[in-house]
């Protein structure tokens, strides 16, 4: 029997999310994708609402748009092609809630993957744009060579900050093979961060 509650770690960071936004918030989707992410996001905010979507790759931006145009969601959504570590360019204005699903776009060039070195970036830049109380998703997935490494250094890096500053949890699956995706997930709880 398949599981329902307990199957998929991007069903378990969207269920978190949940949580957090409300009908007006902004909100960021950090890597776009098939767009995914972005419709839920843009269902949570509503009309009032707002949600900034980054994607290095045409291909996911162009499918994203497709998908909010036929959910009649387009007008909540501010798609940029361009990546997740130069936020600060483009969000000026503080957020409840940033979601990151790392690694490739399924069905396309497994060589476009995220890297732990923009990851990381994006993730600083991301928690000074966050609200008090703010949270950020990331579903990690070591599981490829790229992704294997990116967790090692996120873990290094999130490990160092000091719980004053943010909580970060990690919730994992501990008896699936072939090391699956887990999420982490941070609440940021001072205004001022120091990483
Ligand atoms: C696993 S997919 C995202 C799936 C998506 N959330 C969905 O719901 O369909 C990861 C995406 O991250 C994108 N990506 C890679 N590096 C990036 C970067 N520096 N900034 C933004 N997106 C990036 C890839 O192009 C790919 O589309």
């Amino acid at each position: 029997m398949q599981a329902i509650y307990l199957n998929k770690a991007t069903q378990l960071a969207k269920d978190i999310i949940k949580k957090v936004v409300k009908s007006g918030d902004v909100v960021v989707d950090a890597t776009i994708g098939n767009g995914n992410d972005t419709v839920f996001l843009c269902n949570l905010v509503g009309d009032s609402g707002k949600v900034y979507g980054f994607d290095i790759q045409k291909k996911a931006v162009m499918t994203t748009i497709k998908k909010l145009e036929m959910e009649n969601v387009i007008d909540r959504a501010v798609i940029i092609e361009d990546g997740h570590e130069n936020i600060d360019k483009y969000v000026k204005e503080e957020v409840s809630a940033i979601m990151f699903n790392l690694g490739y776009l399924p069905k396309a060039d497994h060589n476009i993957t995220t890297k732990y070195n923009t990851t990381i970036e994006a993730i600083k830049k991301g928690i000074k744009v966050l609200k008090l109380n703010g949270v950020m998703t990331i579903v990690v997935y070591p599981g490829h060579k790229e992704g294997f490494e990116e967790k090692i250094k996120l873990l290094e890096f999130l490990e160092k900050i000091d719980q004053k500053y943010i909580n970060v949890l990690k919730l994992e699956f501990i008896n699936q093979i072939n090391n699956p995706p887990f999420v982490l997930a941070l609440e940021k709880k001072s205004k001022d961060v120091v990483f």
